[in-house]
């Protein structure tokens, strides 16, 4: 392959949001030669649609928090499907992670006595989440890469990686094509960690860029390692509903973290209805209650729209399937309510949530300080993904690591907001640095030319397949909407199993049609061809979260069904795990979910 473009590198990272970042820095100040690719351009990650925070027990606002009150609250909310141990390190890890992004230059915002300011959120006992106004990915990604390109990590932007290479049973490096000129690469490393984040592209409302196709777990896959927890996607309560081209753009928790409150169409608080066994003792049950929570009041109980967003996401739906949801298909967010409350409310409204404010005001034409905003349930973040060992986020496949959104065992069956930026900075790090380690005790290994030929051939496929007659041949985006419109439908919020089943059939319908799917121009920026290239993993990720979906006969955390709409003793304790069998079928299983130390059961028992 005479154009080919070659590199080698210690550890290879193949994302660039939080988690890649945050394993780059780590495994570049082991003094190892790191390269990162990024799909888009540095600096465009789904981190920054964590607004809202990231959580740490500080204990800044209350100092009743700890790692353990965290630990507990990340178990209770993932209803105990979670890696205990991912769970204990997460939690014990995440403040000093914090405090070394601030030593970076990030700007969070300060308490009266100068100290890191923290929120209420979903899900936290405890005001737990350090903020910087409602941009906090955004701050967090522009201090990991201000940080990192001074430390010798050589960036490869605009680069999609293709197929993952072994050697026997080991990961040696990356098959990968530029997007700006269509060049292929290869990238030989003792190591790889996938940093891709999650696949809400396989779903018709996402808070998710184009980017988020399941390209790591797919890769992942395809190279042996294991899938867990696919059946559990989190669908956001909060996204845009109107106007159509800016549905499922995410409105941050921390618009009810302020003490937003939802209402149906007959201005009823709703969210009172329904509040799960789980968080009976701790969920006010009027109004007074929750205000006094908002407004500070440490002992009161918390407000109902900060249960956990599985449970408000569905609450939502209720409202919307009864009738009673606004007129463009979701419900009323009103913090103009805070007016009622707090002096001066429109300042404050602008300063806690300016993005809020702006998004609203340019894109729906609605002032958010005076009118409530019209949201609904948005595709936002897979908790399953990379089945990886909890203290050093090695796959199991030698050499593959995975952190951040794609690896599976945290957040169990339903991530708590402000998690997500904890998690990538915990276990980014611990990715990097055990990568690297593992990156010192090998040497590159030659890769044969035939191989490299072969993948050459097979990513230029929909392009060679492309001629004059070939204008009945299926378009890549035509099979992608499709995809997402009935993954939409059928796997969605709500699920049964005949619905999961017949999603399964039109996957399957799907996958013969990528085999003909044809796509017109040359290699050069061609979208069309990168979107063929990406459906091999969109349906790869469709098909895994709609087997384990159909696996699991119970409702928990982020996955109901309606035919099973209650917990189940017998799937209590299991998480589903998904590999690749020699044919090439999806072999799915369950294994018994980590077992909780004494210790840990102990602290679970006096924090909830
Ligand atoms: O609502 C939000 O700001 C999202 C946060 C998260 O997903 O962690």
């Amino acid at each position: 392959m005479s154009d080919l473009q070659k590199q080698q590198y210690d550890v290879l990272i193949i994302g660039a949001g939080g988690a890649g970042l945050s394993a780059a820095i780590k495994a570049s100040a082991a003094g190892v030669k790191v390269g990162l690719i990024c799909k888009s351009l540095l600096g465009k990650a789904h981190t920054v649609m964590a607004e809202g925070g990231v959580a740490a027990a500080l204990g800044n606002v209350d100092e009743r928090d700890s790692w353990e009150v965290h630990f507990a609250d990340t178990m209770r909310g993932g209803q105990y499907l979670n890696n205990p141990r991912m769970a204990e390190l997460h939690a014990q890890e995440a403040p000093d992670r914090v405090r070394e992004l601030e030593g970076w230059g990030a700007l969070f915002d300060r308490t009266d006595e100068g100290k890191i300011l923290q929120r209420n959120f979903g899900g936290h006992r405890y005001p737990r989440l350090a903020h910087v106004g409602d941009r906090t990915g955004l701050e967090m990604l522009r201090t990991l890469q201000d940080h990192g390109i001074h430390q010798g990590i050589q960036f490869h932007m605009e680069c999609t990686v293709f197929r993952l290479l072994k050697d026997g049973d080991r990961v040696v490096g990356a098959f990968a094509y530029d997007r700006e000129k269509g060049r292929f690469s290869l990238y030989q490393a003792k190591a790889v960690i996938m940093a891709t984040g999650g696949f809400g592209r396989a779903f018709r409302v996402t808070s998710n860029s184009w980017e988020y196709t399941g390209d790591g777990h797919t890769l992942a896959y395809d190279a042996g390692a294991e899938l867990m927890d696919m059946e559990f996607i989190q669908f956001h309560p909060t996204g845009m509903v109107w106007p159509p081209s800016v549905r499922g753009i995410l409105v941050t928790e921390g618009v009810r973290g302020e003490g937003g409150i939802l209402k149906n169409s007959d201005g009823k608080r709703f969210m009172f209805d329904d509040i799960p066994d789980l968080y009976v003792n701790s969920t006010a049950d009027n109004e007074d209650e929750g205000w006094r929570y908002t407004q500070g009041d440490r002992d009161a109980r918390r407000p109902p729209e900060l249960l956990t967003r599985d449970h408000v996401a569905r609450c939502i739906v209720n409202q919307i399937k009864a009738g009673k949801g606004s007129p463009h298909g979701g419900v009323f967010l009103d913090i103009a309510w805070i007016k009622e409350h707090i002096p001066n409310a429109e300042a404050h409204i602008k300063k806690k949530l300016p993005s809020m404010y702006h998004q609203f005001k340019e894109l729906a034409g609605i002032d958010i300080t005076k009118e409530p905003m019209e949201v609904g349930p948005t595709t936002h973040y897979a908790m399953g993904g990379i089945r990886v060992d909890g203290d050093t986020q090695m796959s199991t496949v030698p050499g593959l690591f995975a952190a951040g959104e794609c690896a599976a065992g945290l957040h169990g069956a339903n991530r708590l907001g402000g998690n997500s930026l904890s998690d990538l900075l915990v276990f980014g790090n611990r990715a990097g640095d055990h990568a690297a380690r593992h990156a010192k005790q090998f040497d590159h290994v030659a890769i044969s030319d035939a191989a490299l030929e072969n993948l050459k051939k097979e990513a230029l496929a929909p392009l060679d397949r492309f001629d004059d007659s070939s204008s009945d041949a299926p378009g890549p985006y035509q099979i992608q909407y499709e995809l997402q419109d009935f993954m939409q439908d059928l796997v969605g919020i709500v699920r049964v199993e005949e619905e999961m089943k017949d999603a399964l059939g039109k996957i399957g319908t799907l996958k013969e049609r990528v085999k003909e799917v044809a796509a017109c121009g040359n290699r050069q920026y061609n979208p069309g061809w990168h979107t063929a290239l990406d459906l091999h993993n969109l349906l790869t990720v469709a098909e895994a979260a709609t087997r384990a979906g159909i696996e699991r006969k119970e409702s928990r955390g982020a996955h109901f069904r309606d035919d099973y709409p209650e917990k189940s003793e017998a799937f209590a304790k299991v998480n589903i795990v998904i590999s690749k069998e020699h044919d090439g079928g999806m072999n799915i299983r369950q294994i018994p979910v980590k077992p909780q130390t004494d210790k840990q059961k102990t602290i679970i028992e006096e924090n909830v």
